[in-house]
Protein backbone atom coordinates (compact mmCIF):
# COMPACT_ATOMS: atom_id res chain seq x y z
CA UNK A 1 0.00 0.00 0.00
CA UNK A 2 1.42 3.42 -1.27
CA UNK A 3 2.10 5.77 1.69
CA UNK A 4 1.23 9.64 0.86
CA UNK A 5 1.98 12.73 2.41
CA UNK A 6 -0.80 14.96 1.79
CA UNK A 7 0.74 18.67 2.88
CA UNK A 8 -1.22 22.03 2.56
CA UNK A 9 0.53 25.79 3.11
CA UNK A 10 -0.71 29.08 4.39
CA UNK A 11 -4.38 29.73 5.16
CA UNK A 12 -5.43 26.81 3.78
CA UNK A 13 -6.39 25.92 7.24
CA UNK A 14 -9.26 29.09 6.77
CA UNK A 15 -11.13 27.47 3.87
CA UNK A 16 -14.70 28.12 4.30
CA UNK A 17 -13.73 31.52 5.70
CA UNK A 18 -11.22 33.05 3.21
CA UNK A 19 -12.66 34.17 -0.23
CA UNK A 20 -15.48 31.64 -0.40
CA UNK A 21 -15.95 32.88 -4.13
CA UNK A 22 -12.71 31.30 -5.06
CA UNK A 23 -12.21 28.51 -2.57
CA UNK A 24 -15.78 27.39 -1.68
CA UNK A 25 -17.74 26.70 1.18
CA UNK A 26 -16.41 24.07 2.55
CA UNK A 27 -14.19 24.29 5.99
CA UNK A 28 -10.45 22.64 5.88
CA UNK A 29 -11.66 19.70 8.23
CA UNK A 30 -13.87 18.74 5.18
CA UNK A 31 -10.87 18.74 3.15
CA UNK A 32 -9.31 16.31 5.02
CA UNK A 33 -12.61 14.01 5.62
CA UNK A 34 -12.77 14.25 1.97
CA UNK A 35 -8.86 13.59 1.05
CA UNK A 36 -8.98 10.83 3.31
CA UNK A 37 -12.31 8.96 1.68
CA UNK A 38 -10.78 9.10 -1.52
CA UNK A 39 -7.21 7.78 -0.31
CA UNK A 40 -8.97 5.22 1.32
CA UNK A 41 -11.36 4.20 -2.33
CA UNK A 42 -7.88 4.16 -3.83
CA UNK A 43 -6.29 1.84 -1.43
CA UNK A 44 -4.03 4.45 -0.32
CA UNK A 45 -2.54 5.21 3.22
CA UNK A 46 -2.61 9.13 3.72
CA UNK A 47 -1.12 11.62 6.53
CA UNK A 48 -2.98 15.38 5.95
CA UNK A 49 -0.75 18.07 7.48
CA UNK A 50 -0.86 21.92 7.66
CA UNK A 51 1.35 24.82 8.46
CA UNK A 52 1.21 28.04 7.89
CA UNK A 53 5.02 28.09 8.25
CA UNK A 54 7.78 27.87 5.48
CA UNK A 55 10.08 25.98 8.00
CA UNK A 56 7.90 23.52 9.00
CA UNK A 57 6.47 22.61 5.46
CA UNK A 58 10.40 22.15 4.30
CA UNK A 59 10.44 19.59 7.97
CA UNK A 60 7.68 17.84 6.74
CA UNK A 61 9.25 17.57 3.52
CA UNK A 62 12.93 16.69 5.06
CA UNK A 63 10.90 13.84 7.29
CA UNK A 64 9.02 12.41 4.64
CA UNK A 65 12.48 10.98 3.11
CA UNK A 66 12.25 6.97 3.14
CA UNK A 67 8.54 7.20 5.14
CA UNK A 68 6.69 8.31 2.15
CA UNK A 69 6.07 7.13 -1.76
CA UNK A 70 4.85 10.40 -2.63
CA UNK A 71 3.44 13.73 -1.79
CA UNK A 72 0.67 15.82 -2.97
CA UNK A 73 1.31 19.38 -2.17
CA UNK A 74 -0.69 22.62 -2.24
CA UNK A 75 2.06 25.08 -0.98
CA UNK A 76 -0.66 27.92 -1.26
CA UNK A 77 1.41 31.12 -1.06
CA UNK A 78 4.75 29.93 -0.96
CA UNK A 79 3.82 28.08 -4.19
CA UNK A 80 5.09 31.51 -5.89
CA UNK A 81 8.33 32.50 -4.11
CA UNK A 82 9.84 29.53 -1.89
CA UNK A 83 12.91 28.45 -2.93
CA UNK A 84 13.13 26.69 0.07
CA UNK A 85 10.14 24.27 -0.33
CA UNK A 86 11.48 23.75 -4.20
CA UNK A 87 15.02 22.48 -2.76
CA UNK A 88 13.20 20.23 -0.01
CA UNK A 89 11.11 18.92 -2.83
CA UNK A 90 14.29 18.39 -5.47
CA UNK A 91 16.31 17.12 -2.33
CA UNK A 92 14.14 14.04 -0.97
CA UNK A 93 13.25 13.46 -4.32
CA UNK A 94 10.20 11.80 -3.79
CA UNK A 95 7.32 11.82 -6.56
CA UNK A 96 5.28 15.20 -5.83
CA UNK A 97 1.90 16.27 -7.50
CA UNK A 98 0.93 20.40 -6.73
CA UNK A 99 -2.45 21.14 -6.43
CA UNK A 100 -4.10 24.20 -6.52
CA UNK A 101 -7.94 24.44 -5.30
CA UNK A 102 -7.97 27.73 -7.63
CA UNK A 103 -7.15 27.95 -11.57
CA UNK A 104 -4.45 30.17 -10.69
CA UNK A 105 -3.44 31.38 -14.07
CA UNK A 106 -6.89 32.58 -14.31
CA UNK A 107 -6.06 35.21 -11.26
CA UNK A 108 -3.84 37.96 -10.49
CA UNK A 109 -0.38 37.69 -12.33
CA UNK A 110 1.56 37.15 -9.71
CA UNK A 111 -0.33 34.09 -8.95
CA UNK A 112 0.65 32.53 -12.99
CA UNK A 113 4.13 31.37 -11.67
CA UNK A 114 5.13 28.61 -9.54
CA UNK A 115 8.44 27.94 -8.23
CA UNK A 116 7.98 24.82 -6.89
CA UNK A 117 5.83 23.07 -10.30
CA UNK A 118 9.58 22.30 -11.46
CA UNK A 119 10.53 19.81 -8.76
CA UNK A 120 6.58 18.18 -9.44
CA UNK A 121 5.67 15.15 -11.88
CA UNK A 122 2.50 17.57 -12.44
CA UNK A 123 0.63 20.10 -11.95
CA UNK A 124 -3.33 20.29 -10.85
CA UNK A 125 -5.29 23.03 -10.72
CA UNK A 126 -8.55 24.66 -10.95
CA UNK A 127 -10.93 21.74 -9.62
CA UNK A 128 -11.33 22.65 -5.55
CA UNK A 129 -11.05 19.50 -3.75
CA UNK A 130 -11.23 17.09 -6.45
CA UNK A 131 -7.72 18.34 -7.46
CA UNK A 132 -6.67 16.74 -4.70
CA UNK A 133 -8.37 13.03 -5.25
CA UNK A 134 -7.43 13.61 -8.87
CA UNK A 135 -3.52 13.89 -7.44
CA UNK A 136 -4.44 10.74 -5.47
CA UNK A 137 -5.27 8.94 -8.17
CA UNK A 138 -2.37 9.74 -10.22
CA UNK A 139 -0.19 8.56 -7.67
CA UNK A 140 -1.39 5.02 -7.61
CA UNK A 141 -0.82 5.25 -11.89
CA UNK A 142 2.45 6.59 -11.40
CA UNK A 143 5.91 4.54 -11.45
CA UNK A 144 8.95 5.85 -11.49
CA UNK A 145 11.40 5.57 -14.00
C1 LIG B 1 -3.81 28.36 -3.73
C2 LIG B 1 -3.48 29.48 -4.73
C3 LIG B 1 -2.42 30.39 -4.16
O1 LIG B 1 -2.14 31.44 -5.10
C4 LIG B 1 -2.89 31.03 -2.87
O2 LIG B 1 -1.85 31.81 -2.30
C5 LIG B 1 -3.42 30.05 -1.89
C6 LIG B 1 -4.20 28.91 -2.38
C7 LIG B 1 -4.97 27.47 -4.23
O3 LIG B 1 -5.14 26.39 -3.66
O4 LIG B 1 -5.72 27.86 -5.13
O5 LIG B 1 -3.30 30.23 -0.69
O6 LIG B 1 -2.67 27.52 -3.60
Amino acid sequence: MKKILVLDGPNINLLGLREKNIYGKRDFASLCTYVKEEAAKLGLQVEIMQSNHEGEIVDAIQKAYGVYDGIVINPAALTHYSIAVLDALKAVSIPVIEVHLSNIYAREEFRHKSVTASACIGQICGFGFTGYALALRAMVEYEAE
